[in-house]
Parts: C-alpha cells; sequence; structure tokens
C-alpha cells in the first residue's frame, strides 16, 4: 500500500511542485515505486511528469495521473495500490482540493521559504492540517546563506510548536534546471549539494513513513 505525501502550502511559488518533483525523483532513485498526481490547475508537476515520460519513454516504476476533482479519491485508491509511494501536488490555495489531499495524507509536507510574509500566508494551511488532526512537517526551501532574518523565522516557527523537518533546500539553480528537464538533480548532477540534499530528504521521508532506504 502506498503512502500518501502531499505537499501544502498556500502561499504562491514557496517550492511545492520543486519539492515534489525532487522527492519523486529521489525515491524512484532508490528503487522505490512511485504515483504522482496534480490537483493544481497549473499543472507543472504534470508538465514535469510528461517531460520525464518523453525522455525515459519507459519507468514500470513511475505512474502519474492528473485526475478531475470528482476523479480524486479512485486516482489515490489506483495510485496507492500500484506504488510504495504517492506524491500529491495541490494548488496554492486553502480549498476543497487541499482538504481532500490533507484528509488522505499520511505525511504532509508543507515548503516554506524563510521571510516574515512566507510564514504568516502558512498559517491557514498549517491551521488545516491541524484541525485534520494530521502529521506534517514544515520543510524550509531555499535556505538563504547568512540571512538574520531566516533566524529569527525559525524561532518563530519553533515558538508556535510547528514541527520543522531536519532536511532543507538551498537556493540553487540546480534544483529549477533538473526539474526543466523532467528529472531531479539526484539525476542530472547526482554529485552536487543540491543531490546531497535530495538523497538526505528522501532519507528523512523513508524514516517518517517507517520504510527501511534499502527495503525498496
Ligand atoms: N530550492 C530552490 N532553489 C532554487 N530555485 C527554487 C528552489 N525551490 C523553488 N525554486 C524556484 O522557485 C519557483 C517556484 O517554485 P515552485 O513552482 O516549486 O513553487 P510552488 O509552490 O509549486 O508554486 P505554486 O504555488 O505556483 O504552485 C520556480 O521557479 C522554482 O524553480
Ligand atoms: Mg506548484
Amino acid at each position: 500500500m502506498g503512502f500518501v505525501i502531499a505537499i501544502a502550502q498556500r502561499k504562491g511559488g514557496a517550492g511545492k511542485t520543486t519539492l515534489a518533483c525532487q522527492l519523486a525523483s529521489a525515491l524512484l532513485d532508490i528503487g522505490y515505486r512511485v504515483c504522482g498526481l496534480d490537483l493544481d490547475e497549473q499543472m507543472s508537476f504534470s508538465c514535469w511528469a510528461a517531460q520525464r515520460r518523453a525522455r525515459l519513454e519507459d519507468e514500470p516504476a513511475f505512474h502519474f495521473e492528473t485526475p478531475a476533482s470528482y476523479g480524486f479519491w479512485s486516482a489515490l485508491r489506483n495510485a496507492r495500490a500500484r506504488s510504495d509511494f504517492v506524491i500529491v501536488d495541490t494548488p496554492p490555495a486553502v480549498d476543497q482540493r487541499v482538504k481532500r489531499a490533507v484528509r488522505e495524507a499520511d505525511l504532509i509536507l508543507i515548503p516554506l521559504q524563510l521571510t516574515p510574509f512566507d510564514l504568516d500566508a502558512s498559517l491557514p494551511t498549517a491551521r488545516l492540517i491541524g484541525e485534520e488532526g494530521k502529521s506534517a512537517r514544515f520543510f524550509i526551501n531555499r535556505t538563504p546563506p547568512r540571512a538574520r532574518v531566516a533566524g529569527l523565522i525559525r524561532a518563530q516557527i519553533k515558538s508556535r510548536n510547528l514541527p520543522i523537518l531536519d532536511v532543507e533546500f538551498g537556493n540553487r539553480a540546480a534544483f529549477a534546471e533538473s526539474v526543466a528537464s523532467g528529472a531531479g538533480v539526484v539525476e542530472t548532477a547526482p554529485s552536487s549539494l543540491a543531490a546531497d540534499e535530495a538523497r538526505r530528504l528522501a532519507a528523512a521521508t523513508l524514516k517518517l513513513a517507517g520504510r527501511n532506504i534499502l527495503a525498496a
């Protein structure tokens, strides 16, 4: 049965789709079967999947669906049945689509950039997840190297008792470049710092899912 990871964040441009693509690619690279579901009408995750299919042609471990709203549950049922991990990308909103994804998820990842605006804008997402009683982690994205404000925001997150994943992505061109070709950094730049971060993200996710890194 696939473990369902929803990626949610009301704030636009926080890195939801980047995270979805990089996590999918890193889990596939380990040998897990992954199914992606795109609930966002911007269809960025779907474009990535289409590029991936065009590039790799035959990748039996990877499935992808872009379900219409009424097709979400049957798509999710199929996805769970045929994969080890289901990754659901959602729109920058707190609406029915996001609520459904949050309700069905085993884990929710909330990408967050360390600015005051981003934290404030993400609180409705955190509230929704809290109301549903779901397990979630903030995922700090585009970490600024030395900004003092970043430390202040981290402290604010901690003071609100919001759990943070102990892996972050730096602000690195390699993430965007790999996504543009339907890949992840573990495929396009395997010896880069970005790839180290993506592999650590996969390892942290496996731990939360109670899966073994070697068991794929
Ligand atoms: N860690 C990173 N380093 C460099 N660029 C990044 C990083 N994360 C995201 N980006 C870039 O930031 C932009 C927004 O990222 P992305 O599309 O993943 O956000 P999103 O939350 O899915 O946006 P939306 O809310 O519109 O769906 C993209 O151009 C992406 O390439
Ligand atoms: Mg997106």
